[in-house]
């Protein structure tokens, strides 16, 4: 057997310096770091000093503080005598500062000798999100060190957003903390919950109780990818579960105790089929049975304009608001097939009764119903953008999904627009490389960079359309996400470029900086913290096909501290094979192709999918 003649020089060149890191390991990257000299040294006889102790703020610090592992207690300044004390070894945490601050801003001072936070509500809160990052432990339990610096800090959107799908498949109460708690470290503030489509209606009222007797259940689930043909299989299992309004009046304060705004998502006219399984009368042909879908995808079961429908949503619609006291209503709007209507003589007759141009138009004119009940309760709309089809309702907001062009359009006509296109890296249910052991998802392409990548603001808008871009958001479809740890998976850590694309300013993102010196540092504290984060493959292994005789093979690993184990013979790396140390040359023979692998295995023996690049010189 002729042997493939391959060479490897390593390379005995120091490894480059590594770059001081501006940010400071913060995610996202303050909008100004100014470092200066020294450390402040964390002890357990650290005093903490809070102008206002019974601050919700406070406590949630305090709880985070002794997840941590530290123990210091926390004192109200107003106790103390200022002037038999010289504040040495204290952090003081004042929310009542009387100075100027921009919207949701804070400013930090660490000193050799002390720490001093500046900021009211949200801003303190973020303030105090920083802190925490900046304490890096030592060996000694209950010590830290926290690298002198002055910050000055704000957001660059003032809706900083991340959506879940909790109707494909359920996550309970602990799971949606988690999740919020997640946001809140990450300074997002907006928690879009997709509370109902057609897979299950996942949220009690009171006036409808069939709508989770009847529509949060499903006889069975498609297994694996949807094929659409008659080969399908299913898993032959009941599945369903909801909130109860107590549970969600609980989540909604747990939220909004770190200033995180929940967007409750009731969808219509379109994913309505377990509404309508529950309440045939409201379908346009109340004479079928519907089943709550047991599949993905779009279906032809949906809302019926007329006046028993809009009663109906109008009364669930004042349940919702009493549970959630946000400003927005998401009324969903996204793919409505038109058929119900177009084969509805009551649907024909409403389109010439209110000189309607078409189905489109109907659309609009039920998107525009539902708005003047939203706003008559002091409430704004919300809606994917295909409420625009038809026309847009005179105060609505957009969310862009597909694409930037609805978005566009939308803010141009004036109404504020949420960004989060699908083709912007913003769809977390996409796959995060094109390895074929990525798990399975709905598809799409979306890698840690791409997200990293998109700006909110596109450049077809001008400086005053601009201001009608409110923010931005990434969304959770849960169709192939079953478990706790494959949403994790799934959001982790795209979720922390999301945050620094809705935080940081323009002028300050630096991708190079983000993944190798701060996520890296992120993961490791995110696992210890229980999260099962998808462990990237390192920076320099792609995973395109690469041409050439010779490659420089120069890789970093995206977790602090872990290991790059790697082959050339097309065999799956492991802790066996050849431990990466540093830059090498590969050179490829002549009309040969190499498969160079790499596995990532963290301190804690997590470990990365294999990444396979094919060298090839032919
Ligand atoms: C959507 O992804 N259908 C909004």
């Amino acid at each position: 057997m002729k042997k493939i003649l391959f060479l490897i020089a390593l390379a005995f060149s120091a490894p480059a310096i590594a770059q001081e890191d501006p940010y400071m390991g913060i995610i996202p990257a303050p909008v100004s770091v100014k470092k200066t000299k020294g450390v402040f040294h964390f002890t357990p006889e650290t005093i903490i000093l809070v102008d206002s102790p019974d601050n919700k703020s406070v406590r949630i610090f305090k709880g985070l503080l002794r997840q941590a592992g530290y123990s210091n207690t926390v004192t109200d300044i107003n106790t103390v005598d200022r002037k038999r004390w010289d504040m040495k070894n204290s952090i003081m945490l004042a929310q009542n500062f009387k100075g100027d601050l921009p919207a949701e801003g804070y400013e930090l001072e660490v000193a050799e000798t002390k720490v001093q936070l500046n900021g009211r509500g949200s801003g303190y809160f973020y303030g105090l999100q920083t802190l925490l990052q900046l304490m890096h432990k030592t060996t000694n339990p209950g010590y830290a060190t926290i690298p002198c610096a002055l910050i000055h800090d704000n957001p660059r959107f003032s809706y900083r957003g991340m959506h879940l799908d909790v109707s494909r498949h359920f996550f309970d109460v602990d799971f949606i903390k988690r999740y919020i708690d997640l946001m809140a470290a990450y300074k997002l503030n907006f928690f879009h919950w997709h509370l109902t489509d057609d897979q299950g209606w996942r949220i009690e009222i009171k006036k409808y109780p069939k709508l989770t007797e009847v529509g949060s259940k499903r006889a069975q689930t498609l297994v694996g990818k949807i094929k659409g043909g008659d080969a399908d299989v299913y898993d032959n299992t009941p599945y369903g579960g909801f909130y109860t309004q107590d549970q969600i009046l609980d989540i909604v304060t747990y939220a909004s105790e770190r200033f995180i705004t929940i967007v409750p998502e009731i969808e219509m006219p379109g994913h309505c089929r377990a509404m309508v399984a529950a309440y045939p009368e409201w379908s346009c042909d109340p004479t079928q049975t519907y089943k709550v879908a047991e599949t993905w995808g779009e279906f032809k079961d949906v809302l019926c304009p007329n006046e028993e429908t809009f009663k109906a949503l109008k009364d669930i619609l004042r349940e919702v608001m009493l549970l959630f006291p946000g400003k927005y209503i998401h009324v969903g709007g996204d793919e409505c097939p038109k058929d119900a209507w177009k084969k509805s003589e009551f649907c024909r007759q409403l389109i010439v009764d209110s000189t309607l141009r078409d189905e489109n138009g109907l659309q609009s004119y039920f998107i525009r119903t539902i708005e003047r009940f939203v706003n008559s309760q002091g409430r704004s709309l919300i809606g994917w953008d295909e409420i625009m089809e038809g026309g847009l309702a005179p105060n609505a907001s957009v969310m862009s999904w597909r694409g930037e062009a609805g978005g566009i359009a939308a803010a141009q006509l004036g109404h504020d627009v949420i960004m989060t296109p699908g083709s912007g890296g913003l769809y977390f249910d996409h796959a995060q490389s094109r390895s074929k052991e990525e798990p399975l998802s709905i598809g799409g392409y979306a890698p840690l960079a791409k997200t990293y990548a998109y700006d909110p603001v596109p450049a077809a808008l001008n400086k005053e359309q601009q201001k009608h871009v409110l923010g931005v958001q990434a969304n959770l479809w849960t169709e192939y996400i079953a478990t706790n740890a494959k949403a994790e998976y799934m959001l982790l850590p795209r979720m922390l470029a999301l945050s620094e694309i809705a935080w940081t300013p323009k002028a300050n993102k630096d991708y190079k900086n983000f993944s190798e010196q701060r996520v890296a540092k992120h993961l490791p504290k995110l696992e210890a913290a229980g999260f099962n984060y998808r462990v990237p493959e390192p920076v320099g292994a792609s995973d395109t096909l690469a041409n050439g005789d010779k490659f420089k093979i120069e890789l970093t690993p995206l977790v602090e501290g872990a290991k790059i184990y790697f082959t050339i013979d097309g065999y799956q790396p492991r802790e066996t094979d050849l431990l990466y140390t540093g830059p090498a040359t590969l050179n490829i023979p002549k009309d040969k192709t190499i498969e160079f692998k790499t596995i990532v295995i963290t301190p804690s023996g997590k470990r990365s999918i294999v990444n396979d690049i094919q060298m090839s010189n032919k």
